[in-house]
């Protein structure tokens, strides 16, 4: 028995290949990957440093993201478990993969193996690319990790090239995965649905795979945003403890796969979603994929959520950081019940209450079809001339008079049954041969993958902006999913169709930034439904949600500013009782939640009262005395309104010499008296602050309108007295 087992063993032996360097093709023909000098790779940011190893065998693989060594080269002669950097189906892999592809002949394996390296720096950006190959197949994979050195974020994506000259189909094609290594982890991720966009839900990964992801075709944000913090522990922590935040730069479906592996380590695959969507990759062609953004904290969640606020600032988002003007939106105060009168008066009141735009929304077109509900007429953009005879360009010269900009509400990529444009063009509908058209909303999608449609729907923009001279703000709107997709455009080709609909979107807004570079323009997608790193490259803010009601908000806007700043969150005054929630809250309320970000108002100004008015006028005077720190400021959140009776967090200007603090009191505190005490952050703390209080006569702390030291601030001496429900306040700090 024992010479067996000798034997055996030596058979074994001798038939594995030393060090994978032959790689069996067909049984006995064998490809010759030759073996290369190990190396280690650092992909580096002002604090943080991504590790990659090529081996002698030109595997790439993950060692480790965190916070920066001085020395990773150490990691040269490393043994341990390690990941590939990125995986493809095929060879040893027995899990999820990074890429999976199928060749002309059927099979499908592939094995990416190290072929070149480069680096190069620009504009605060160090890019790493590392080249891979499959030495039998011949396809290509370039990893390419842009580290925006001052943010400490780390962008990923793949660029696949099949240089054989037939196509290859791709089955899978994540943007990047990131190994993280420790003993807990604790995701936060965000779902929700319409007019509850950004809720936050928090569990701790077990072994196995956690899913998050969309398959609405448009609207991809609605029910789960593609982003998430996972902090290394049992506990979420916001001020402390490593945390790795992520979010994906794609307005489509989106597949982001969390993979407790059996050695207990976590694999983060994130890209598109793979779901109808096996990619035709022509020979010669190159795919690349979207941009993962990857950020590391030793300062927990919140440190996480400052680095991408930053990055989101200075790249991420179009115009990122400019203060944005506030505005009244005609939406919720009139809806589609509006003609000239009833415009100019509420023009009329936003220039006396010191907004700074109008911005005109949903009802203004339609001519054969005139829209007066939400039943017709998109596709047909032509002004109403029953509603508006004077034309459009009268209500923007009428605003413009009056010292305001004027915006407009489109939402191109779209077209309701009743209109002109389905009875002329029914064949650019998204649509599965014989089946029903389901309507949602009364209305269908229009095929973005057809670039004649592209060309007609940024036709739509162009037109639009003609409108009137001087244009300044347009609302792009999207307000439904994809049902029966499919595209008559595509023919056979209809796994193109969900990537080549956001393609088609972007390259839409590519032809808009070059025609209209300083037109600002907002991402809606019925609420919050297309907040993404993708869209935001070419808009300037987004619609955070159509729930106005500020105690809806407060978890929506919590949620959102995990991930993304508050320069691009619009956030408006409405009526009471709340149109969706039914909630009513103080006007108070309202504006100090709506102050934290860009403010707006979304009302018929006519209908507040007097005293409303003033207090109006004053939040609005006030706001634009301290808007500056929101917009550009760093977000230190204070407490957790899932886990506290109180939600404050203030914003604080980089030179620490400025700050503004929000407080919520969400239920009845029925112990009086006392105040709360809220140590707040990121100040300075040898410099003395003065504190006032915004927008009311009697201010609820007792040290309003004094100067204190920083620390004595952040060790627990100011404690404002909100004890009622929905009560409120804002605080300003300067330093002296
Ligand atoms: C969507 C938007 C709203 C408003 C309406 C108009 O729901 O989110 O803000 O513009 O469409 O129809």
């Amino acid at each position: 028995m024992k010479h067996i087992a000798i034997l055996l063993a030596a058979l074994l032996a001798a038939a594995a290949p030393s060090e994978a360097r032959k790689v069996k093709k067909f049984v006995h023909e064998t490809v010759e990957i030759p073996s290369v000098e190990p190396q280690i790779i650092a992909v580096e940011t002002a604090n943080t440093q991504l590790t990659l190893s090529v081996k002698e065998n030109r595997r790439v693989e993950l060692i480790r993201y965190g916070s920066k060594l001085r020395s990773p080269q150490e990691f040269l002669g490393y043994e341990g478990v390690t990941q590939e950097a990125y995986p493809a189906a095929g060879g040893t892999l027995l899990t999820e993969n990074a890429l999976h592809v199928k060749y002309p002949d059927g099979n499908h394996g592939t094995e990416l193996r190290f072929t070149s390296f480069s680096t190069k720096s620009a504009g605060g950006v160090n890019t790493t690319v590392i080249g891979l190959k499959d030495y039998v197949t011949g396809l290509e994979v370039s990893l390419v990790y842009d580290a925006y050195v001052k943010e400490d974020v780390i962008s990923a994506r793949a660029v696949i090239t099949n240089p054989g000259k037939k196509d290859v189909e791709l089955e899978n094609y994540a943007s990047s995965l990131m190994r993280l290594e420790g003993d807990d982890f604790l995701l936060t991720h965000f779902h929700g649905g319409w007019a509850c966009e950004m809720q936050t839900s928090r569990e701790l990964l077990d072994f196995g795979t956690k899913v998050i992801e969309s398959r609405r075709g448009t609207q991809a944000t609605q029910t789960e945003n593609p982003s998430f913090v996972v902090s290394l522990g049992r506990e979420f922590s916001e001020n402390s403890g490593e945390a790795v935040a992520g979010a994906l730069a794609w307005s489509g479906n989106f597949r982001i796969a969390f993979e407790r592996d059996e050695t207990g380590r976590l694999n983060i695959f994130s890209g598109i979603s793979p779901f109808a969507s096996a990619y035709p990759l022509k020979g010669g062609a190159s795919f690349e994929t979207p941009e993962m953004l990857w950020t590391f904290s030793a300062e927990g969640a919140g440190g996480a959520s400052r680095n991408l606020h930053r990055w989101a600032r200075n790249y991420g988002i179009y115009g990122g950081g400019a203060v944005n003007p506030t505005l009244l939106n005609s939406w919720e105060g009139a809806y589609f019940s509006f003609d000239t009168s009833v415009l100019t008066g509420m023009i009329d009141d936003a220039a006396a209450m010191g907004l700074e735009m109008f911005v005109l929304d949903d009802g203004w077109f339609g001519t054969k079809y005139p829209r007066n509900s939400d039943r017709t007429s998109l596709g047909d953009w032509e002004p109403n001339t029953d509603k508006i005879p004077e034309g459009i360009d009268h209500l923007a010269s009428y605003a413009h008079g009056k010292g305001l900009k004027f915006g407009i509400w489109i939402e191109p990529e779209m077209v309701s049954g009743v209109s002109v444009l389905a009875e002329t063009h029914p064949e650019w509908v998204v649509q599965s041969p014989g089946r029903e058209l389901y309507e949602a909303r009364w209305q269908w999608v229009l095929d973005l993958s057809n670039p004649q449609v592209q060309d007609f729907v940024f036709g739509i923009f162009d037109r639009t902006m003609q409108l009137a001279p001087g244009i300044d703000y347009i609302k792009w709107d999207c307000n439904r999913p994809v049902y029966s997709f499919g595209s008559t455009y595509l023919g056979p080709e209809q796994d193109r169709f969900y990537v080549e609909y956001v393609q088609g979107l972007y390259s839409v807004m590519r032809r808009i930034r070059e025609k209209y570079p300083s037109v600002l323009v907002q991402c809606c997608s019925s609420g919050g439904a297309r907040v993404d790193y993708g869209a935001m490259k070419y808009c300037n803010e987004f619609w955070t949600s159509d729930n106005t009601d500020a105690i809806s908000r407060v978890r929506i806007q919590y949620a959102t500013s995990m991930i993304y700043p508050a320069c691009a969150m619009a956030s408006h005054v409405s009526a009471v009782p709340n149109h969706q929630s039914g909630n009513v809250t103080p006007l108070k309320m309202r504006f100090d939640m709506a102050a934290a970000g860009r403010l707006g108002m979304e009302l018929q100004p006519k209908n507040l009262s007097s005293s409303e008015r003033a207090l109006a006028d004053r939040c609005i005077r006030s706001y634009k005395g301290f808007r500056d720190v929101v917009f550009g400021g760093d977000l230190y959140r204070l407490s957790d309104p899932y886990n506290s009776d109180y939600y404050a967090f203030m914003y604080v200007s980089e030179d620490k010499t400025k700050a503004v603090v929000f407080a919520f009191c969400l239920r009845y505190q029925n112990r009086a008296g006392g105040g709360h005490p809220f140590a707040l952050r990121g100040l300075d703390p040898s410099r003395k602050y003065l504190v006032t209080e915004q927008n009311v006569d009697s201010s609820c702390w007792w040290g309003d309108g004094k100067a204190f030291a920083g620390d004595f601030l952040m060790g627990g001496g100011f404690n404002p007295v909100l004890l009622q429900t929905n009560s409120s306040a804002i605080f300003l700090l300067e330093a002296r």
